[in-house]
């Protein structure tokens, strides 16, 4: 491995915020955030529009400063201290390229500011874009780039002053969707190949999904949850989440006595008041045998599979994934099941997850 990787890796830190609160006049952006980032960790923070995502990031980053509370990288108390003292290195969505420069002399700029001889300049900007794979392109011009190699070189100027943490602000959004996903790919290897503490913001959860060690969902400037995709996927810890994560969303409704006719293997009693059921499209189960019967509203052909719109005999209308080769059409009349093991369930006062010692009925 180069000195580069050796050295970035080595400098590598966690991450730790403790009772961070911001507001803008009447609006508080962050309610009172607490969160503990491992050195080398690939962090996403995300959520919808406006939910205090790059405000976290900019407060990290010491471009916006909080109200109140601790920012500690590695060891160090970092709130009071000016963004260059502080090792972090930004990724921004428009990249932030010197369009009149080359790559080489994008790269090295912040070694060339800092005083570096150039020589030595030379020998990093190399380094960095044998990593970034740019070597043949030094000498091009941004212009003469595709997108994901000037995402490229904006990484490598980021990496070139071998941060303690690098920070990305929605740096794919303006990309088409094909040059997105080959993009998550690239930063996916990039991260494990640099292995810096990284932190990405996104709205989109299949970025999320896909690129996080783990995932930190904010609501209105208020964490949902912290933790692996799986964990996020498999128990969500709110109605929030489990409606932000998946697609098509989670089924969420209420546990009344018609809609417990689709959890036949359940005991009635089982499930107390005042609580949100959820179950994920693809979890419900369409069945010949057993099962109550929906009606087929509307439905989406995903070539793979599709997505069934069904209305239930109490008037809600349910999503439904179907399997590869079940046929299906509008109009149809159709029995679905919720299997007790997918199902969720939320308090309707607090919108938490809470869990509950399902009683299974055994079948005769
Ligand atoms: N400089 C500012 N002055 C006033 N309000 C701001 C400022 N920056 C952000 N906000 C508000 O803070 C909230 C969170 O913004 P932001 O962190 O940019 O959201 P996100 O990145 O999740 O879309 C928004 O309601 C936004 O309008
Ligand atoms: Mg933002």
């Amino acid at each position: 491995m180069s000195n580069l990787l050796n050295s970035i890796r080595d400098h590598a830190e966690g991450i730790s915020l403790k009772n961070i609160k911001k507001s803008y006049g009447t609006n508080t952006v962050i309610e009172n955030l607490s969160i503990d980032i491992k050195a080398g960790e690939f962090i996403v923070i995300l959520g919808p529009s406006g939910c205090g995502k790059s405000t976290t990031m900019n407060i990290i980053a010491g471009l916006e400063e909080s109200d109140s509370g601790t920012i500690h990288i590695g060891d160090r108390e970092v709130q009071d201290l000016e963004p260059k003292k502080r090792g972090c290195a930004m990724v921004f969505q428009n990249y932030a390229l010197y369009p009149h420069m080359t790559v080489a002399d994008n790269i090295g700029y912040s070694l060339k500011i800092q005083g570096l001889k150039k020589q030595q300049r030379r020998e990093r900007v190399e380094e960095v874009a044998k990593v970034v794979s740019l070597g043949s392109y030094l000498e091009r011009q941004p212009s003469e780039l595709s997108g994901g190699q000037r995402q490229r070189v904006a990484i490598g100027r980021a990496i070139v002053r071998e941060p303690s943490v690098l920070l990305f602000d929605e740096p794919l959004s303006n990309l088409d969707a094909k040059l997105r996903q080959e993009m998550r790919m690239e930063l996916s290897q990039l991260h494990s190949r640099i292995g810096s503490t990284s932190i990405f913001v996104t709205h989109d959860q299949i970025e999320a999904m896909t690129l996080a060690d783990r995932i930190i969902i904010l609501n209105g400037g208020h964490l949902e949850q912290f933790d692996t995709p799986s964990k996020i996927y498999e128990k969500p810890a709110s109605t929030f989440v489990a409606n932000f994560i998946g697609s098509p969303a989670m089924n969420l409704f209420d546990m009344t006595p018609t809609t417990s006719v689709y959890m036949n293997d359940l005991e009635p009693d089982c499930i107390e008041e005042n609580t949100i059921v959820g179950i994920r499209p693809e979890h419900i189960e369409i069945s010949e045998s057993h099962g109550e019967l929906t009606t087929v509203k509307y439905m989406e052909d995903l070539g793979s599979h599709k997505v069934v719109t069904v209305v239930l005999t109490s008037g809600e209308e349910l999503l439904v994934a179907t399997q590869l080769g079940q046929y299906i059409q509008i109009n149809n009349r159709i029995r679905i099941f919720f299997p007790a093991e997918k199902l969720h369930f939320f308090d309707k006062t607090t919108n938490k997850r809470k869990e509950i010692n399902l009683k299974i009925t055994v079948a005769e």
